[in-house]
């Protein structure tokens, strides 16, 4: 059976979680100084090893040797854990339970000592989707559960958490992966399916994946099966539909030096080819973080285009189709070259305006309309509008 690399490669105990050291270390600790807390939050973006990590607690809790961070992997309790069907780990999915009548379930059931082991623990995902009154039928539970039951809550999303709960957790914050780990990982694990690899195409697929390991070994599932057992950087960007690093750099160039007719060109090859418009943007990002840490434009230049693409990516991922956003984006960062600054512009204003006072420039004066409008405008919260107004209150001057 073809079983994905993701779950073929889950990490099976502490050692094994890979770029989370300060998670491992408390988790160490606790373990091994037997001062475990009754509640974990995992929190941290996804793909990055809560899950994993929380079945990594409930068999070191668990193992017939445990409380033990070396779980032996061949007894009753972490042969089932291994499984996903430990009768005294229970996980539930907090997105499809989120009602209060589950969260009363749970504590029913919490009643019952655990049947083989020395803890019952309770894993929930994606615990931020629980109702506001599901949360709170469990407060009292979670501050203090029967002595055999531990908690292990997992989110992606912390800020959707109640402050009460939040507060009763003992939080473990997981970081993105560097990419230097996922590289490393992707190439080990090609090591052990016998797979030669490139290390540049490696290196491709760790800058793709945005620090998730999940989503790493997904693509490596993907080039894997586009290419058999060789795979070169040509290999995966084919597979992928990504552009080669060289065409991305024309074509940023060509966007920051403002050549519509170019980059009209690229667009085309871009849609055409059917380029993967998500891998693009983050491509295009990561080489403009590369433009800028090498000042290769003036640096408001280059942080204008990032500024654009930086916004359309996120309206990408809120659903917009992913070649208007890309086209309005080109376009709009075109412009970034001829846009005028506004200091420059204020300056200019000063300029005209002391010459103005000395008789010297063109002046046209208009009713003090302008008067009452000032009035009402807040203009503490807009010190160039307040500028503006205060200087030229009921005057036009003839160049502007
Ligand atoms: N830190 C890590 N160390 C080793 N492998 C990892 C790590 N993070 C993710 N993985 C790999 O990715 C797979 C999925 O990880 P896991 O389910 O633990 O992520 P998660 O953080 O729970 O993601 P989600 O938020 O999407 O639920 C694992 O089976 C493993 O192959
Ligand atoms: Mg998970
Ligand atoms: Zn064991």
């Amino acid at each position: 059976m073809c079983i994905v690399l993701a779950r073929k490669y889950r990490p099976k105990n502490l050692s094994e979680i890979i770029g989370q050291p300060v998670v491992v270390r408390i988790l160490e600790n606790a373990i091994r100084m037997n001062r475990i807390p009754h509640v974990f939050l995992l929190s941290g973006p996804m793909g990055v090893g809560k899950t994993s990590t929380a079945r990594v607690i409930a068999k070191s809790l668990n193992c017939e040797k445990g409380p033990t961070i070396h779980p032996c992997e061949t007894c009753k309790s972490c042969k089932e854990i291994n499984e996903g069907r430990g009768i005294d780990v229970i996980e539930i999915d907090g997105a499809s339970n989120r009602k209060v009548e589950e969260a009363r379930r749970i504590i029913e059931s919490m009643k019952y000592p655990p049947l083989f082991s020395l803890y019952k623990v309770y894993i929930i995902d994606e615990v931020h989707m629980l109702t506001m009154e599901a949360f709170n039928a469990l407060l009292k539970t979670i501050e203090e559960p029967p002595q055999y039951v531990k908690f292990v809550l997992a989110t992606t999303n912390m800020q959707k958490m109640p402050p009460t709960v939040l507060s009763r957790c003992m939080i473990l914050d997981f970081k993105k992966i560097p990419e230097l780990l996922v590289k490393k990982h992707i190439l080990e694990i090609c090591k052990k399916e016998q797979i030669t690899m490139q290390e540049d195409a490696a290196m491709l697929i760790s800058s793709l994946c945005e620090g998730s390991l999940r989503n790493a070994e997904m693509l490596l599932d993907r080039t894997m099966s586009y290419c058999g057992k060789n795979i070169s950087l040509k290999d995966v960007e084919n597979s992928l539909y990504v552009l080669k690093e060289g065409n991305i750099q024309a074509f940023l160039d060509a966007i920051v030096n403002g050549n519509v007719e170019e980059v009209e060109k690229w667009l085309e090859k871009i849609e055409s080819k059917g380029v993967d418009i998500f891998y693009l943007f983050n491509m295009l990002l990561r080489r403009i973080e590369i433009y800028i840490k090498e000042k290769v434009y003036p640096m408001e230049q280059i942080i204008g285009v990032m500024d654009v693409f930086y916004r359309a990516f996120m309206d990408m991922r809120a659903g917009v189709d992913g070649e208007v956003v890309l086209r309005t984006a080109a376009y709009k960062a075109c412009m970034v070259k001829n846009l005028v600054k506004i200091e420059d512009v204020l300056e200019e204003i000063k300029t005209t305006n002391k010459l103005n006072k000395q008789g010297m420039g063109k002046e046209h004066k208009i009713e003090k309309k302008t008067t009452q409008s000032k009035g009402n405008l807040q203009t503490e919260n807009f010190p160039v509008v307040k500028y503006i107004l205060e200087e030229f209150d009921g005057k036009i001057i003839g160049r502007l």
